[in-house]
């Protein structure tokens, strides 16, 4: 039964582990530890969560991080202030914007992420960062996408050919997960609210990633037979996390599954600090580690 969970918990730890052990051998020639900065604007308690499991985690790997908690109703132009100067403090080697942001500053989202340094972009939201994994350059794609893939290569589930079908057309998720599906050459179908017949692609999907904020969306009458499915979806019911597949409903049917929580999160986490140990040798001119 197991053989069908697909462990990303299991998997971070793993990685996480060799990214320690890179990092410490790194530090110990350069002197210089990584630093990650994260701008956090108000108080989202959803945002602080998962800030507090990311500092966990880079400590246990031998990243410094801090986060700048910056007042709700900051302006555009202090906030824009703000990363500039993070950009120009050479002991920073990484910055993340937390998203969301309040409604105020929503609307400049994408100001923002153009602001941060290419050079620091950990979450591969810059438009240089952007642009490059159109030519299929993954160095510094953003994380989920970047775990969703590890967890697919480490399990040997065959991309290629394959249907693939994404239920999610965000730019953290589903629009730099078309490339690297492509990259590998599944065949990509992006499904949205606009869909008609929704339907008809996730029962005819191979490979099914869905992140719609939607419990139990998924559901065993929906899928084929044999289907590896990706739930990225964290929801929060009756004080318990779940994702956006009923999980005991699909699991006979399914050829395979992640859990949630316990599978894309915890891979998310390691590659934000796998792209900040990145960043980090980029910006000291560290060829090879
Ligand atoms: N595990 C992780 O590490 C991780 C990382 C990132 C996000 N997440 C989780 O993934 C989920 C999505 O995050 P996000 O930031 O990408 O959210 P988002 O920007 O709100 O995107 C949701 C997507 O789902 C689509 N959608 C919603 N309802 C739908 C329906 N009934 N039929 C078809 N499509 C539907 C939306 O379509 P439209 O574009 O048409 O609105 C949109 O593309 C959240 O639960 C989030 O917590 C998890």
């Amino acid at each position: 039964m197991n053989d069908k969970i697909l462990d990303g918990k299991k998997l971070a730890d793993k990685l996480n582990s060799e990214l320690k052990i890179q990092i410490n051998k790194t530090v110990k020639k350069t002197g210089i530890i990584p630093k990650l900065a994260t701008i956090l604007v108000g108080k989202d308690p959803a945002s602080r969560v998962y800030l507090n499991i990311k500092n966990r985690t880079s400590a246990q790997v031998g990243i410094s991080s801090i986060i700048i908690e910056l007042e709700e109703n900051i302006t555009k132009v202090k906030l824009l202030e703000k990363i500039d100067r993070l950009n120009n403090d050479h002991t920073i080697h990484g910055i993340l914007l937390q998203l969301p942001l309040p409604e105020s500053l929503k609307l400049y989202t994408l100001e923002f992420l153009n602001k941060i340094s290419p050079l620091k972009d950990v979450d591969g939201l810059n438009p240089v960062n952007k642009g490059k994994l159109y030519d299929y350059n993954e160095e510094l794609a953003p994380c989920t996408p970047k775990g969703i893939i590890a967890l697919l290569e480490h399990y040997n589930i065959r991309i290629k050919g394959k249907d693939a079908v994404i239920i999610n057309r965000s730019n953290l998720v589903g629009k730099p997960l078309i490339f690297m599906l492509l990259k590998r050459n599944a065949t990509v179908s992006i499904c949205h609210t606009s869909t008609i017949d929704i339907n008809n692609y996730i029962k005819n999907a191979d490979l099914l990633v869905v992140a719609v904020r939607k419990p139990k969306f998924i559901t065993k009458e929906r899928i084929k037979e044999g289907v590896v499915i990706i739930d990225v979806g964290i929801n929060r019911v009756e004080g318990k996390l779940c994702g956006d597949v009923d999980f005991d409903d699909v699991f006979d049917k399914c050829g395979a599954i992640t859990p949630s929580p316990g599978g894309v999160g915890p891979l998310t986490v390691h590659f934000l600090l796998h792209n900040s140990f990145i960043t980090y040798k980029k910006l000291l001119n560290l060829t090879e580690m």
